[in-house]
């Protein structure tokens, strides 16, 4: 089988598509043949060596976490355990990987569990998965627009969870046309939220206003940014997947007892907190990581509805895996990526 692998930690350059032993199924595991792998930031990072996760000792690497495809084989003790994966059925991998026995695990929700980890191998002909991770696909969804729920649908639904985000309720999302970000402006107007959204390219955030961005802000200066927010009203939520400067901004501009949710640092790793502001304002700023395998079974159910379009920017060929990754670099696309192998 043919797999997209990571060669050198130097971005897009470094992916070569080679062939691969095929792998036999472990126990708990099965195998899928892989109809499309979206591709995240997180990946990006790998390969452009700014992962803690990845070193040049993990080299060759194959990276992809948002896996759908069709079941080929299954483990001995999957066929015995009754688990409903046979080979034939239509899933999605949901990518936690989880201990099982911390207490989170045992409590909930899994995606704080202790022993955290995320699945990567998708980006290839034949993946081994956890048997138990696999959702069944609705036949109404698509391979390739279900690949592309897994990480960032999911990520931006815990978070505006997290946010207690409901209807009338005023949601900022510094950089909206991303993955993350497209996925919380599409999931806080199902919820009955309004939106405020930016970019610094009004080509896409015109594309996000069509997929129900209320407000958008064509700029990436933070203090333009926070003048404009101003002007729109006080959000009571902010996503904030990029981190950096633009933590202040999310601080500055929500309500008194509002929430701000971060899950990444695409801006940067460290950011400042106004911390007067925090108490006197009785402010809430909340981590948040992936969300839960159920959270992926809503959000099916929600594109298997028509509820939820995923919107996905552009499909590459596992041969053209480093242009997919260029097009992320070079923030050329809206939505999400995906790779059908
Ligand atoms: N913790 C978790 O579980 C989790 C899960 C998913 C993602 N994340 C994190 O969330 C972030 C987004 O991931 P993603 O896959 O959605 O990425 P993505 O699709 O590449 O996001 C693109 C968005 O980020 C904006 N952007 C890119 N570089 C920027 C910069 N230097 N300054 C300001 N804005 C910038 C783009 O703005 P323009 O429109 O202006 O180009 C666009 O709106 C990453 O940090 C990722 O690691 C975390
Ligand atoms: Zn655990």
């Amino acid at each position: 089988m043919r797999a997209a692998v990571f060669t050198e930690l130097i971005g897009p350059e470094g992916v070569s598509v080679i062939d691969r032993d095929e792998p036999e199924p472990g126990p708990g595991e099965a195998l899928i043949d892989v109809e499309a792998c979206a591709i995240n930031r997180h990946d990006l990072w790998i390969l452009e060596g700014d992962s803690a996760m990845v070193d040049a000792d993990d080299l060759p690497f194959v990276t992809g976490l948002d896996v759908a495809g069709v079941v080929s084989e299954v483990g001995d003790d999957v066929a015995d355990a009754d688990t409903g994966v046979e080979p034939g059925d239509r899933v999605l991998l949901c990518p936690n990987q989880t201990c099982g026995t911390c207490r989170f695990c045992r409590e909930g929700p899994e995606n704080m569990c202790e022993r955290f980890s995320l699945y990567h191998g998708g980006l290839a002909e034949t993946a081994s998965v956890q048997a138990d991770r696999l959702l069944s696909l609705p036949d109404d969804v698509d391979a390739t627009t279900a690949a592309a729920i897994p990480t960032a649908y999911m990520t931006a639904f815990h978070m505006l969870r997290r946010a207690d985000v409901g209807a009338g309720d005023l949601v900022f999302v510094p950089g909206a046309t991303g993955g993350v970000g497209v996925a919380a402006i599409q999931l806080a107007d199902i919820l009955g939220a309004t939106t405020i959204g930016t970019s610094s390219s009004p080509e896409k955030l015109d594309r996000v206003r069509d997929l129900g961005l209320d407000h958008g802000i064509e700029s990436a200066d933070t203090d333009e940014i926070r003048a404009e927010v101003e002007e729109i009203g006080t959000p009571d939520a902010v996503v904030n997947h990029l981190g950096g400067e633009f933590t202040a901004l999310g601080q500055a501009v929500m309500r008194r007892g509002g929430t701000m949710v971060i899950c990444g640092r695409t801006a940067g790793d460290e950011s400042t907190i106004d911390v007067p502001d925090l108490f006197l304002g009785h402010k809430r700023v909340v981590g948040s990581t992936m969300g839960t395998q159920d959270d992926l079974r809503r959000l099916v159910e929600l594109a298997a509805d028509g509820r939820l379009r995923p919107e996905i920017d552009e499909t590459y060929s596992l041969a053209d895996t480093d242009a997919a990754f260029a097009a992320m670099r070079d923030r050329e696309s809206v939505g999400k990526i995906v790779v059908e192998p």
